[in-house]
């Protein structure tokens, strides 16, 4: 059974109270940017940070939200201290943001970043919410898990990935045995036309430089390496229950074609756009409705020219792993992603060189087992074991961090 569906009422969409989790980051500030264009019809239920607590209040603040909540404790007394006086309720830890995605909004942004937005996704699922679904993570470590969630609580996910949300425009769910294959467009990343020897030495600085998207260091980092492409991938197989060998990826360097559907006829149905998250993250909150954004406009006369070309597997071995993982099933993705979470925040902490990501997500994929998943302790486990072979992985690596010395 299909559980995404973009079939609606044909009506608009009146008030919508809204939560974003993540509000700081590159995704959420955006969402706090579009929902204070309307405030009257979108009011803030909750807003939810990890550390920048300055930030927050100041969201908080200008959206009058009800509640701010900041996953480190530690910055609670500064965000109590910022929001004196506003009426706006404070609450702090990992729980507390659970929490904050259980209270009663229509419409939740599930924009943290990694498996830290596993329990406050679920938390707004399992109340029926319109979930916009950014947090790619969580779908990777525990995608069949959450569907089933999705399923059993008629909640409604939105994705907000630009493929994804491409994907999802022109994917026909009432008959989904029309479609023959997904292609995700990829932009190739900061290291497209680099070679292996540049990738060895890449610095920080150079990896999360990505050439048309603005976005949090993580996913950028994963951008140079591919494998954000492969866990859109995952993302993609869970979201629009299509097997993995009926999804292609297809570098597009200009990123104005965030993705197509081919269907069984051969017609093949394609989204396009400036590359700009408003564009989706909008698609996401009007939806069924569509909201006039600032995003500049297509002109596809200035654009001039459109290029493709196939992702090069020996370069960016992230995408096989990716397939590997999905096609090996059970915790292999949670592991894989994981593993991954730990490799690039070595990296980003500069304790390890760019390629030595992917040495240790296939290590820890290939070291430990691939056990199945039935519930959410066992997922929680498998992430728990993956990071922990993952950051026994990073000392040895150690010696060729570039920009540690
Ligand atoms: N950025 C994009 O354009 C884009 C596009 C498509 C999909 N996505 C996906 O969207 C998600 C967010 O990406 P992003 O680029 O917006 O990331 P980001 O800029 O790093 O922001 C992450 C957000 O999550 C919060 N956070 C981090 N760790 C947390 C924890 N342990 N507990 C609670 N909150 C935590 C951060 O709070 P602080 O600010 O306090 O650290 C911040 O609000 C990712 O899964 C990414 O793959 C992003």
């Amino acid at each position: 059974m299909v559980v995404t569906t973009n079939s609606a009422p044909a009506s608009g969409v009146g008030r919508r109270r809204v939560t974003i989790l993540g509000s700081t980051g590159s995704v959420g500030a955006q969402t706090v940017d579009l929902v204070a264009r309307d405030p009257e019809r979108f009011p803030v239920e909750a807003l939810t940070a990890n550390r920048n607590v300055a930030l927050l209040a100041d969201q908080a603040k200008r959206l009058h939200a009800r509640l701010a909540v900041v996953a480190d404790p530690s910055g609670h007394a500064e965000l109590k201290e910022r929001l004196a006086g506003t009426g706006i309720e404070t609450a702090a830890g990992p729980q507390a943001v659970v929490e904050a995605a259980a209270r009663p909004a229509d419409w939740v942004m599930a924009a943290i970043v990694g498996f830290a937005g596993l329990e406050p996704t679920l938390a707004a699922i399992r109340r029926g919410a319109i979930v916009a679904f950014a947090n790619k993570e969580v779908l990777v470590c525990a995608g069949a898990f959450m569907m089933e969630e999705v399923r059993a609580h008629g909640a409604t996910l939105l994705p907000v990935d630009s493929e994804h949300s491409a994907i999802y425009q022109v994917f026909d769910f009432a008959r989904p045995e029309s479609v023959a294959k997904l292609i995700l467009t990829a932009s190739g990343g900061p290291f497209r036309s680099k070679d292996r020897a540049f990738m060895a030495t890449a610095t920080r600085e150079q990896a999360v430089a990505h050439p048309t998207w603005d976005m949090g260091a993580k996913i950028s980092v994963d951008s140079a390496t591919l494998m954000n492409k492969g866990l859109e991938l995952i993302e993609a197989h869970f979201l629009f229950d299509v097997p993995e060998e009926r999804i292609d990826v297809l570098v597009h360097p200009q990123s104005v074609i965030h993705s197509l559907v081919e269907y069984v006829d051969g017609s093949v149905l394609a989204q396009l756009g400036t590359p700009d998250m408003r564009t989706p993250i909008a698609y996401a909150l009007g939806w069924p409705a569509r909201l006039a954004t600032p995003a500049e406009r297509l002109d596809l006369t200035k654009t001039a020219t459109l290029t493709f070309e196939p992702p090069d597997p020996d370069r960016f071995p992230a995408l096989r792993l990716t397939r590997a993982a999905l096609q090996s099933g059970g915790g292999a993705p949670t592991i894989l992603s994981a593993a991954n979470e730990v490799a690039v925040q070595a990296f980003l902490d500069r304790k390890i060189g760019f390629l030595d990501i992917e040495r240790i997500v296939e290590g820890t994929l290939t070291a430990l087992p691939h056990r199945p998943l039935r519930d959410l302790d066992a997922v929680r486990e498998a992430d728990a074991e993956a990071r922990r072979d993952a950051a026994a992985r990073v000392p040895a690596c150690g010696a060729t961090a570039v920009g540690s010395r």
